[in-house]
């Protein structure tokens, strides 16, 4: 059989295609990854009972720089971002994303996994942000070795879980570069963190809500000196407001409604910096201080259901008329 020399009228096009494909695989030499890193993604993939279409487009293609979610960058051009959020993920995570030794986000949030978080990426040496919340993870947060060398963990998002257990006191001796930890939507235990800022002297945002947390709160909060958001609402809090609180000014947002704290709250005018402050649903006594006038910045104030008495202070009341006019 002879075979005919085929005429193909776009071959013009057709070459520059072919050029601009090398100048754009020239472009990018940096941008392909290593087996280890693709064996990595793949064992992820092996966990899933539901990957959500993930296979097939991650099986596509050898370089998994170029997958689905997964971005590659840095010097050596290593996988830096796993970000899987809402793709109707099911089944486990594999603790094999701990051998991804360039990655810094790891988002997985807003899916149905199951199963425990593992040690492996708690205490991985390169994750900044880990937001696996909202999902089905059960457990308790495995205690670190005091002995581990600083994380460089800054954003923590275990919120919305099935998590149970005491919080490990020792995370804040590893997790030194923490800003924002959120583990709130879980069925945790014990006391709150007695004095996480000694450890973790960055920490800004501290959500703790709807959990099982008992016992009082802290005084060991006043070494938290850029704290700008505690959110304890919906725990089993007891105990009257320490003193020691009211020297965290930085706060913004203090948030802790339904406990069963007690006692008079008439420091509270010295967090000077309050937005929002939500104390209802308390044993609260006492009166509201004529002071919390002083609080400029407030925007937001809830008390209702305690057992306070006295008279509305008049700051409230011309707020109240500033407001209507
Ligand atoms: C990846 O991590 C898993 C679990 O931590 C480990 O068992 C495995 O040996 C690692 N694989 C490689 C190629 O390093
Ligand atoms: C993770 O992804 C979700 C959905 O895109 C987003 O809302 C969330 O802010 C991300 N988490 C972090 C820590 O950036
Ligand atoms: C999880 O919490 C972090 C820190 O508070 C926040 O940046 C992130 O947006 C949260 N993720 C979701 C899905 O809300
Ligand atoms: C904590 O995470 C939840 C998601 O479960 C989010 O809605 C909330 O905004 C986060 N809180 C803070 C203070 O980041
Ligand atoms: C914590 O704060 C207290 C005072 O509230 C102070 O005496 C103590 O030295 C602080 N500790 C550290 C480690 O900063
Ligand atoms: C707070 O509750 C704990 C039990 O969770 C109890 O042992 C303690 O006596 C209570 N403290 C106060 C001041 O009511
Ligand atoms: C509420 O306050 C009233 C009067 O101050 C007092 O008689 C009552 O016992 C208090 N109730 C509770 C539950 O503390």
């Amino acid at each position: 059989m002879q075979m005919q020399p085929r005429h193909c009228p776009n071959s013009r096009a057709f070459v520059g295609l072919a050029l601009l494909l090398l100048l754009v695989s020239l472009a990018s030499p940096a941008s392909s990854c290593t087996a280890q890193e693709r064996s990595s993604l793949l064992q992820l993939l092996a966990g899933l009972s539901r990957d959500g279409g993930l296979a097939a487009t991650w099986r596509r293609d050898r370089d998994c720089c170029s997958w689905e979610g997964i971005t590659c960058g840095g010097p050596d051009g290593e996988v830096t971002d796993v970000s899987l959020a809402s793709r109707g993920l099911e089944g486990s995570i594999s603790p094999s994303l701990g051998n991804l030794t360039g990655l810094l986000h790891l988002n997985l949030s807003h899916n149905s996994l199951s199963g425990g978080l593992p040690l492996e990426l708690v205490s991985s040496s390169s994750i900044v942000v880990l937001d696996v919340s909202f999902n089905r993870l059960t457990g308790g947060l495995s205690e670190l070795p005091p002995s581990a060398s600083a994380l460089p963990l800054q954003v923590f998002n275990i919120s919305s879980n099935l998590f149970t257990g005491r919080f490990p006191s020792a995370i804040w001796e590893v997790m030194k570069s923490l800003v924002a930890l959120n583990a709130s939507t879980n069925s945790f235990t014990g006391q709150i963190p007695v004095t996480p800022c000694v450890g973790a002297p960055s920490l800004a945002v501290l959500e703790l809500s709807f959990n099982e947390f008992s016992g009082n709160i802290p005084p060991g909060l006043s070494n938290c000196s850029v704290l700008k958001l505690l959110g304890a609402g919906y725990n089993n809090l007891n105990g009257t407001l320490p003193d020691e609180l009211f020297k965290v000014t930085s706060l913004e947002h203090l948030s802790l409604p339904s406990n069963g704290l007690e006692g008079a709250i008439n420091g509270i005018s010295k967090l000077r910096n309050l937005v929002t402050l939500d104390l209802g649903g308390n044993e609260l006594t006492g009166s509201i201080p004529e002071s919390i006038g002083d609080l400029k910045r407030l925007e937001e104030l809830h008390l209702e259901h305690n057992n306070m008495s006295g008279e509305l202070p008049s700051a409230l009341k011309q707020l109240h008329k500033s407001r209507n006019n």
